[in-house]
């Protein structure tokens, strides 16, 4: 027993510590690289000038650290993209795919790293008429976790104002068919909305530029 620590532990011990530089190191260097990938679709800073791909700087750290571990536990659907630029450019995969290749430190880093960034509101077209019957909606019945029309980061529940529209669209079909999980207190709020409802609601937070 003495001959197998004094053997192993001073081993162990180094490479411990080399192993914990070289994690040190692989993460600080991997955090520019795993943005760099992110930006292929969701742009510079999470600035998404892409409709169907949503805006994710300036969310919080905490939505993001959540939605990553909803599309690990798929109680979102992983909707199929294709690499927007970069070397993979063109090539489809789906934010199920990436996160399963991310490490809890890695999320961690990423979530800190965009929720620091500015949420660039999209320049998209709306109805003014849907706009205004939208916030009316909002104001009874989502402004409560959605705080100053959807755009406080703060309720870790994603911002909305200034999403973009095509992207909104796609996630109220994803919570109404079931396969995006609803936090419980806001899902009988969207099932009293009729389609029309949720229509002018999307142009209320695309009206928010
Ligand atoms: C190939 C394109 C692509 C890449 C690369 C990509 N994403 Fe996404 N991401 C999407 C699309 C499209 C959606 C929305 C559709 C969906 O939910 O599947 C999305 C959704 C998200 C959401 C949810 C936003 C919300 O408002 O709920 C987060 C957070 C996110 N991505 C973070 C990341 C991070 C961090 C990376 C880099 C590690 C990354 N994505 C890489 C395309 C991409
Ligand atoms: C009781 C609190 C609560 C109420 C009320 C509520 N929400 Fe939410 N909402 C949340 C939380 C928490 C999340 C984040 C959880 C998730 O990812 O599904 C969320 C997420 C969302 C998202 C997804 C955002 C994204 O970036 O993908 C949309 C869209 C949304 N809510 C719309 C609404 C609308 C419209 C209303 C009013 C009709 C509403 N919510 C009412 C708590 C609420």
């Amino acid at each position: 027993m003495k001959a197998f620590t004094t053997k192993l532990l001073p081993a162990l011990a180094a490479s411990a510590v080399i192993g914990g530089m070289i994690i040190y190191d692989a993460a600080a260097a991997d955090l520019d690289k795993l943005v760099e990938d992110c930006a292929h679709c969701h742009g510079k800073d999470g600035a998404s000038t892409d409709s169907k791909v949503p805006i994710i700087g300036g969310i919080s750290e905490q939505y993001i650290i959540d939605s990553m571990a909803i599309y690990k536990d798929r109680d979102r659907p992983c909707i199929e993209a294709e690499y927007l630029d970069g070397p993979d450019k063109g090539n489809k995969t789906d934010m199920c795919k990436i996160v399963d290749e991310l490490s809890e430190g890695d999320i961690e880093a990423l979530a800190s790293f965009y929720a620091g960034k500015t949420f660039v509101r999209a320049k998209q077209e709306f109805d003014p008429a849907k706009a205004a019957a939208g916030q009316k909606l909002h104001d009874n019945n989502c402004e409560k976790c959605h705080a100053d029309g959807g755009s406080s980061p703060e309720d870790d529940a994603g911002v909305l104002a200034g999403q973009w529209m095509p992207y909104l669209e796609q996630t109220f079909e994803s919570y109404a068919s079931g396969e995006r999980i609803m936090p419980k207190k806001m899902k009988p709020k969207m099932e009293k909305l009729s389609d029309e409802d949720k229509e002018n609601l999307i142009h209320y937070y695309g009206s928010l530029q």
